[in-house]
């Protein structure tokens, strides 16, 4: 017997989904969100003051490496990803496949910036997970990149001088393992403090921890303040980009002013990381695990609004 076949097409829609940010994203698809977040940071907040840091990196990371810092090959430094992981689960509880991992991250480093004593800036949300997930892509410079070359990246990204020198401000907070400044130890230049080169000899080299590290902000290091500028401006800073900030005639005054202006540097901030925030993946999907982009399955497509 005969059969006749009917061929059905299938025709496959890679549809592609656009970021589009505003404040209140999620205000009708996942009310909860921000609070959900919110509640979430302060409750590692209360136990672990390095929350804020570890976050505040990530969402640098996040922004500027297209990338996800979060997957697999990325773990060398970044810490505090399981509380992304632990919102994110909460979240699709909640509201499945709606709230971006780049969402997450953005809002939990506002609210731990806030907590730490920074201001609780309005962040737009909306972004999307990017689709990659190579880890080739990581060049970011080194801690000793001349302050030009950091500034050229930043340009590239869109951001100013300005911006630079403000989002370094991000190291008034957490810390740094001793490779990263090991040549400053070994091999004095002059530019840093002579105790604080003695200390940091010491504690470098002491074996009671595997990996030791030292304070970004010797002064305040849990506190998200304009100390870190005060402190380079004394030669007391860490890294040496930190340290050619305070030195280099491109950047010195806007590292005074900030030095002596606490309200100034705030604001600053909270602009700059606005800015930064929005660097991000223009198409992409809500990944339903922050460590990996979706299986096909899980793909939703969604319309732009
Ligand atoms: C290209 C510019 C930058 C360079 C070269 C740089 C370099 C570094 C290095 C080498 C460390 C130490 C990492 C470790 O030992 O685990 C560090 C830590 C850190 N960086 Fe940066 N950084 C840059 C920009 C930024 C920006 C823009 C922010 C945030 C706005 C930021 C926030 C942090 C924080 C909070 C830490 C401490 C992390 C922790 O305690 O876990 N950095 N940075
Ligand atoms: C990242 O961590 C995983 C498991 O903890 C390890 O297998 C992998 O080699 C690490 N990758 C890098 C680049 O360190
Ligand atoms: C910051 O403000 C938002 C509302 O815009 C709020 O949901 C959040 O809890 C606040 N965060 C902190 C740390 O106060
Ligand atoms: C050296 O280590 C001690 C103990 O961990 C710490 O309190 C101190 O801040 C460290 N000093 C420097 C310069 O990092």
């Amino acid at each position: 017997m005969k059969r006749k076949f009917s061929f059905l097409l299938f025709f496959f829609f890679f549809q592609v989904v656009l970021a589009d940010l505003k404040i209140g994203f999620y205000r009708n698809t996942c009310p909860r969100a921000e609070s959900i977040i919110f509640g979430a940071v302060q409750k590692r907040f209360s136990t672990d003051k390095s929350i804020t840091a570890a976050l505040l990196r990530m969402h640098f990371h996040d922004c500027f490496v297209k990338q996800s810092e979060k997957d697999a090959g990325a773990n060398q430094t970044v810490r505090g990803f399981e509380l992304i992981d632990e919102v994110k689960q909460t979240l699709e509880d909640e509201c499945p496949l709606t709230v971006s991992c780049a969402d997450i991250i953005t809002l939990a480093t506002r609210d731990a910036v806030a907590l730490a004593g920074g201001l609780n800036y309005t962040v737009p949300t909306g972004r999307l997970d990017g689709l990659e997930s190579n880890v080739g892509e990581v060049n970011l410079p080194g801690p000793s990149a001349p302050v030009s070359d950091v500034w050229q990246l930043f340009i590239a990204k869109g951001l100013n001088l300005n911006d630079m020198v403000t989002l370094f401000g991000g190291h008034t907070v957490g810390v740094a393992h001793c490779n990263f400044f090991q040549d400053r130890l070994s091999s004095p230049d002059g530019s840093m403090d002579p105790t604080l080169l003695n200390h940091l000899k010491r504690n470098c080299s002491s074996n009671n921890n595997g990996n030791p590290t030292a304070f970004l902000d010797q002064k305040t290091p849990f506190v998200f303040d304009n100390q870190f500028y005060k402190q380079i401006k004394l030669r007391r800073g860490i890294l040496e980009i930190d340290q050619k900030l305070a030195e280099d005639e491109s950047t010195a005054k806007i590292v005074s002013r900030f030095a002596s202006n606490p309200v100034t540097f705030q604001k600053s901030f909270a602009n700059a990381m606005i800015k930064m925030g929005n660097l991000v993946a223009k198409a992409g999907e809500v990944r339903q695990n922050c460590r990996v982009i979706n299986k096909a399955k899980n793909r939703r497509s969604q319309t732009i609004s």
